[in-house]
């Protein structure tokens, strides 16, 4: 069972775990302006695409609480300049984008009169977001076990769990669920470089799930799928194309082809609220180009010469020939995405509508 919460909505301020830190220290810090949760998400206070979905969703709940405005028009311009500036915190996970605008798209209701509707719906709305992931994550868990053999070695890329979502985890949901379901996983966890996502985040929930695992080199999966035998890899995904191509984080495409090139099965997993059809492939996905010292340094010491020219994407596109099949709450899609993302994105959609009158459901915010 997981003791952490990657995110909170407590008394009218987000709580964020401080994943910097982990696995040396939990500590949880409390937000009470929107602003200062679009510098966490900048920062890496959080990270992982669903969980920056929640922290977008809960920050424009924060806007919205704490508004002194007098009328309806006011609020919802307030919460404009909120989106605005929370759309510029990362540019590649869909996740934050799509739950900024189901807020924003709340809060256009024009059956919420005053102020108080309005931030009672936007509070209800954010809820709603984080409740439906953990969800979300547990059906991804239930939709894979097919795909996952009774004994298996799999490679597992970045950090994809609870800490990287509001709970469960969504590739690391995956192994969780058939490592619960009785079947004997085993985990080898991509190091990730350069902010070690698997080896501090990853390996920290394994340990704490009782899921064996060993941390290997993001070099060494060639290595393992030659000498040992990987059965498959599962990854998570930042935004996914409508053709298939996916952006995760750096690496994945590396792994793609070394798992192409074994015939290991390679699948990505995730929400359909990762899924962005209105971008045709791949090549329109704008890549985040993080700070040279998450390079050139490591625990704050600098390991190359000074000056070197660094480059620093932070997430790749693995096209979607390579992908085996994305697996979705809604289902799992086979190619050509073109034809079955779609319909996933639109059976997700139908179940979302069905589960309305319990998301819009609360009561008035106190603040
Ligand atoms: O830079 P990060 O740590 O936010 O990157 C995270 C990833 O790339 C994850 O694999 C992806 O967001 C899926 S998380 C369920």
């Amino acid at each position: 069972m997981s003791t952490y919460r990657s995110i909170e909505w407590k008394d009218g301020v987000v709580r964020l775990l401080d994943q910097r830190l982990i696995p040396h220290e939990t500590v949880y810090v409390d937000y009470a302006d929107y602003r200062d949760v679009a510098t966490a998400i900048r920062e890496m206070v959080i990270r992982g695409a669903p969980a920056l979905g929640a922290a977008a969703a809960y920050a424009m709940a924060l806007a919205a609480v704490h508004s002194q405005a007098a009328d309806a028009a006011s609020l919802r311009a307030e919460l404009a300049q909120a989106a605005a500036v929370l759309r510029t915190a990362r540019p590649t996970a869909a996740n934050l984008f799509w739950a900024i605008q189901r807020v924003m798209d709340r809060a256009a209701d024009p059956g919420l009169a005053t102020p108080a509707d309005i931030r009672t719906a936007v509070l209800a709305e954010a809820h709603a977001i984080a409740e439906e992931d953990v969800q979300a994550n547990r059906q991804i868990g239930l939709n894979a076990l097919p795909l996952i053999p009774d004994k298996a070695n799999i490679i597992h890329h970045c950090n994809t769990g609870g800490l990287a979502t509001v709970g469960y985890g969504t590739a690391l949901g995956v192994i969780r669920a058939a490592h619960e379901h009785g079947k004997r996983v085993h985990v080898f966890v991509d190091e990730t470089r350069p902010r070690l996502q698997g080896a501090r985040l990853t390996a920290w929930e394994l340990k704490q799930l009782g899921i064996p695992h060993t941390v290997i080199v993001d070099g060494a999966s060639g290595y393992f799928m030659r000498t040992v035998g990987i059965d498959l890899c599962v990854v998570g995904c930042d935004r996914v194309a409508r053709n298939g191509d996916t952006a995760n984080k750096i690496g994945t495409y590396n792994l793609a082809l070394v798992a192409h090139a074994h015939g290991v099965p390679f699948y990505v997993v995730g929400p359909t609220s990762t899924i962005d059809l209105s971008i045709p492939n791949g090549d329109a996905i704008q890549v985040e180009e993080r700070p040279a010292r998450e390079i050139t340094q490591i625990g704050g010491e600098q390991i190359t010469p000074d000056g070197v020219a660094v480059a620093n994407p932070a997430f790749d596109v693995t096209p979607a020939r390579y992908i085996t099949a994305i697996i979705t709450e809604a289902g799992i899609a086979y190619p050509p995405y073109e034809e079955s993302l779609p319909d996933l994105v639109a059976r997700a959609q139908e179940q979302r509508k069905q589960m309305e009158p319990w998301a819009a459901g609360s009561e008035q915010v106190d603040v």
